[in-house]
C-alpha cells in the first residue's frame, strides 16, 4: 500500500499487509506505547449507513492514539447531504477540518469520488455492496492470529454472497495467499457474481459452490458467515435457510472456526457463542488494533 488512502484491498501486497499485522500485533501486545502517536491529529468519520463495529471501533481507534474525532454517524439525513449536497462538495469541506477521513457510504464508487477530491487520506468503512477493506483487514488478521498464516486455508463463505461487501473484500485479499480454498453456501438468488468467481481463478485460488449444508466438506479451516443484506434489494428474500446451531457446528471439525463480520440476524444462533470455535467477537474486538494500526500507517510521521 503506497498510496495515501484505503480504498481497496487491491491496494496491499504480501508485504504491506504482514508489515500492517506486524504493527497491529505490536500495537495488541503493547497499547500503551501508541498512546500519543497521533497527538495533536483530528480524523473525521462521516457515515452515510448505519455501523455499530466500523465507526465506534474506528472512533476507538482514534482516541486511542491521542487524536481527536468529529463525527456524522448519520450523514444522510444529519448532513447538509439532506440538502443536496453533493459527496465530493461534502469531502472538500470536511478536508479542511480534518487530517483524515474514514468514509461509509451506499454507492459502491464513493471512495473513489472522495478521494478524487480530497487533499487528506480516505479511508474506506465501507462502499456499498463492493468493498469493505478494513473488515477484511480484521478478517485475514482472525485466520492469522489462529492459524499463523492464511496460506493453504480452506473457507466456507456462506449467507448473501451477492451483496455482501465483506465476502468480496476477503475474497480479494486473500489472493495474496497461496493454495487458497473456496466454499460457497447460499441460496442460488445469493450467489457469488461471476466477477468473483472469475478473479478467484485468475488468482489461483479454487471455488465450489452448494447450496446445502449437508453437501460443504466438514473439516474447512474457517466458516464465514454473513446475513442477507435486505438493506440492498427490493423484496423479501424469503425464509433464512442456513442456520448455524450448535447441532450444525456439531457436524464441522473441531478446529474449524466460525467467523461472521456481524450483525448477525438468525444465521447463527446464540446457542453457539460459548462454543471455542465461535469467534465472531474475537474478530470484532481485532477492528481495535487493525484500525489503530491502518491509522498510524496512513498518518504517522
Ligand atoms: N462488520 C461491520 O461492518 O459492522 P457495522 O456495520 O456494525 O460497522
Amino acid at each position: 500500500m503506497n498510496e495515501n488512502y484505503l480504498i481497496s484491498v487491491e491496494q496491499f501486497n504480501r508485504q504491506s499487509l504482514e508489515d500492517l499485522f506486524n504493527l497491529a500485533k505490536d500495537i495488541k501486545q503493547n497499547p500503551s506505547k501508541y498512546h500519543d502517536a497521533l497527538s495533536g491529529k483530528v480524523i473525521a468519520t462521516l457515515f452515510y449507513e448505519p455501523s455499530t463495529r466500523t465507526r465506534l471501533s474506528f472512533e476507538s481507534a482514534i482516541a486511542r492514539l491521542g487524536a481527536s474525532n468529529i463525527s456524522t454517524e448519520n450523514a444522510r439525513e444529519f448532513s447538509s447531504a439532506s440538502k443536496g449536497e453533493t459527496l465530493e462538495d461534502t469531502i472538500r469541506i470536511i478536508a479542511g477540518y480534518s487530517d483524515a477521513i474514514v468514509m461509509r457510504h451506499y454507492e459502491d464508487d464513493s471512495s473513489e469520488k472522495a478521494v478524487k477530491v480530497s487533499n487528506v487520506p480516505i479511508i474506506n468503512a465501507g462502499a456499498g455492496k463492493k468493498e469493505h477493506p478494513t473488515q477484511a483487514i480484521l478478517d485475514v488478521f482472525t485466520i492469522c492470529e489462529k492459524f499463523g498464516t492464511a496460506d493453504n486455508i480452506s473457507i466456507l463463505l456462506g449467507g448473501d454472497l451477492k451483496y455482501g461487501r465483506t465476502s468480496h473484500s476477503l475474497i480479494k485479499m486473500l489472493s495474496l495467499y497461496k493454495n487458497v480454498k473456496l466454499y460457497g453456501l447460499s441460496k442460488p438468488a445469493f450467489a457469488l457474481p461471476q466477477e468473483y468467481i472469475d478473479f478467484i481463478h485468475q488468482n489461483g485460488m479454487t471455488y465450489q459452490a452448494f447450496t446445502s449444508f449437508d453437501e460443504v466438506p466438514k473439516d474447512v479451516n474457517v466458516i464465514y458467515h454473513t446475513r442477507i443484506q435486505a438493506e440492498r434489494f427490493e423484496g423479501d428474500f424469503g425464509r433464512e435457510e442456513f442456520i448455524i446451531t450448535q447441532k450444525v457446528l456439531d457436524t464441522f471439525s473441531k478446529d474449524t472456526i466460525l467467523l461472521h463480520p456481524l450483525p448477525r440476524c438468525e444465521e447463527i444462533l446464540p446457542e453457539v457463542d460459548n462454543d471455542p470455535r465461535a469467534m465472531y467477537f474475537v474478530q470484532a474486538h481485532n477492528g481495535i488494533p487493525t484500525r489503530m494500526a491502518l491509522l498510524l500507517k496512513l498518518l504517522g510521521e
